[in-house]
């Protein structure tokens, strides 16, 4: 299926879903850095949970980008290309 909006819907959309990326990645940080800084077990696994539903959710956003801007989803299947030569 292919995005049916405007050109300047789906710039505005594209430029929504980084941010909320960027939101998601700094919502991992932060909870993995509450996960090392407490011993209790309690919350050390439900900061680690937290962190894990974050990482689910920039799976989902990367996706709904690369359905918005074909585009991006080529040059981030390059970068998975790129480094997985040195990899190898
Ligand atoms: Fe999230």
């Amino acid at each position: 299926m292919k995005f049916s909006g405007t050109n300047s819907e789906k710039s505005n959309l594209a430029e929504m879903i980084r941010k909320d990326i960027i939101g998601e990645l700094e919502a991992i940080n932060q909870y993995d850095l509450h996960y090392r800084m407490t011993d209790d077990p309690v919350a050390k696994k439900v900061f680690a949970d937290i962190r894990d539903e974050e990482k689910v959710h920039v799976g989902e956003l990367f996706t709904l980008l690369a359905y918005i801007e074909p585009e991006d989803a080529k040059f981030l299947a390059k970068g998975e290309e790129e480094v997985k030569e040195f990899i190898n």
